[in-house]
């Protein structure tokens, strides 16, 4: 587990919002959920701290199969079997909403407490500032507003995703933050 700290480090960098910081706080969610929810814990564990490890910046659409495909070559230079390494694949491709439009929503423990883990942080504050940095930077919106009407939406869509409800739980606070945060911001500029 020490070793792949020291990769996902090096490779996602220090940044708190995207960086080692954001893998090591879905890990940590992952593991608060997997307290109560009967699950492989280590595929929970290795899968959460792995999700964004192709994640950069632009890739908002492809980052999880990236990740996924990127997950799996790490883990059999470490030596970690085929049975294991594929549904840690599975668990991180299926962390991304997106990819159940393709391929079904998650159906294993494991891909839903990885799932939630990501989607708690998705309608957190830090979730919010991360979507309108990435939104503000890509082509698909055409201004500030059209961007606060999307972030809105996706913090949303992305409690409304959570499984579980420990997951409701731990995420109620913050995502009533960021719904707060959003209502005043739509109030004092329309
Ligand atoms: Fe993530
Ligand atoms: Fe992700």
């Amino acid at each position: 587990m020490e070793e792949l700290h020291r990769i996902v480090k090096a490779r996602l960098g220090h940044d708190i919002l995207f960086g080692y910081p954001h893998a090591l706080r879905v890990m940590e969610n992952a593991e608060h959920i997997a307290e109560r929810v009967e699950v492989n814990k280590n595929i929970v564990r290795i899968a959460s701290l792995l999700h964004d490890i192709a994640f950069d910046g632009k890739n908002v659409v492809s980052h999880a199969e990236e990740s996924a495909i990127a997950a799996d070559k790490i883990l059999k230079e470490l030596g970690i079997p085929s049975d294991k390494r594929i549904a840690i694949m599975n668990t991180i491709r299926k962390h991304d909403f997106r990819v159940w439009e393709r391929e079904g929503e998650p159906k294993t423990n494991e891909e839903k407490v990885v799932s939630d883990a990501e989607n708690i942080e998705r309608c957190s504050p830090q979730g919010l500032v991360k979507f309108i940095i990435i939104a503000s930077k890509l082509p698909t919106y055409k201004d500030s507003g059209d961007i606060i009407r999307a972030a809105s939406k996706f913090i949303n869509k992305a409690y409304a995703s959570l499984f579980f409800e420990v997951s409701k739980e731990r995420a109620k606070e913050s995502f009533e933050a960021s719904k707060g945060f959003l209502e005043m911001l739509v109030h004092n500029v329309s």
